[in-house]
């Protein structure tokens, strides 16, 4: 059973939260990849660097600067706090970007609208199978390989469902820094492609949260069992939001 693991950047801001999280995907069963975030870190740079910070519905706007500040933080900083946790928790765990051996290749998403922003356009799943194969956890920040030798920022959502569609993942963990969906301030135990689209057309997953749900119900939609919230997630197998593709318990209002 092959899992991908999508770490938030919050999640992993923290290092003892971080050790704690690395733990937990040290023990999974099968074989993993990781993908991680950083949304936190970079959002925190722009500000430091006096650069605007514009989102639309859940997307960071990327200039070329916030491009060159988005590859340093994520593919640099982030990516190896990310090994070398998991190195420490004893997994043989190898960082690479989604431009690394074109792992991941995108095209400016709604025709370059949100700047420097991509959308995956392929997966180079046999590459992450051999490393698979040599005992290796790779662990991706999702820069991904965008025209003329240059990157483009993918939001490591989208990243991680691609990843696990293209690999045919049993299991995609959106592990971040909620419990689950929550709707009124409760995580949901499960719910169905159908009703999350309805939480995503009237406003109540929004922001991040919009964009992972999105994602999630297209990963659920492929029969991957997809389960978003925190790190809780990895160790408990009733924790966080359970996307499911027939109606259960724990519907939504
Ligand atoms: N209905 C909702 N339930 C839970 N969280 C929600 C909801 N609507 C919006 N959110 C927001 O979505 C956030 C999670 O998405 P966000 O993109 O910020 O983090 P992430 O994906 O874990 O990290 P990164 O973007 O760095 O990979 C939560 O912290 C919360 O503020
Ligand atoms: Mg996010």
């Amino acid at each position: 059973m092959l899992t991908v693991v999508k770490l938030g950047g919050r999640a992993v801001e923290e290092p003892s939260a971080l050790k704690e999280l690395a733990l937990r995907v040290a023990e999974l069963p099968g074989r993993s990849v990781v993908v991680h975030g950083g949304g936190a870190e970079i959002t925190a740079w722009q500000e430091r660097l006096g650069l605007g910070v514009v989102k639309h519905n859940g997307l960071r706007v990327t200039t070329l600067e916030g491009l060159k500040l988005t590859a340093m933080v994520l593919s640099g900083w982030v990516n190896k706090r990310v090994v070398g946790a998991l190195l420490e928790a004893g997994l043989d765990a190898i960082g690479v970007s989604g431009e690394d051996g074109g792992l991941l290749t995108a095209e400016r998403k709604d025709g370059g609208a949100l700047g420097e922003v991509g959308t995956v356009r392929s997966v180079r799943a046999e590459l992450l199978e051999r490393l698979l194969a040599l005992g290796l956890t790779p662990v991706l920040s999702p820069l991904s390989r965008g025209p003329e030798g240059m990157p483009l920022n993918v939001n490591a959502d989208e990243a991680a469902v691609a990843v696990a569609r293209a690999l045919g993942a049993g299991r995609l963990f959106l592990i971040s820094d909620v419990p689950g969906l929550l709707v009124n301030g409760r995580a949901l135990a499960q719910l169905t492609p159908e009703e999350g689209w309805r939480l995503i057309e009237t406003g109540v997953a929004v922001e991040g949260m919009r964009v992972k749900l999105g994602g999630a119900i297209q990963a659920a939609e492929q029969g991957i069992e997809v389960r978003i919230g925190d790190a809780t997630v990895l160790s408990d197998p009733g924790a966080g939001t359970r996307l499911a593709l027939v109606p259960g318990v724990g519907g939504v209002v």
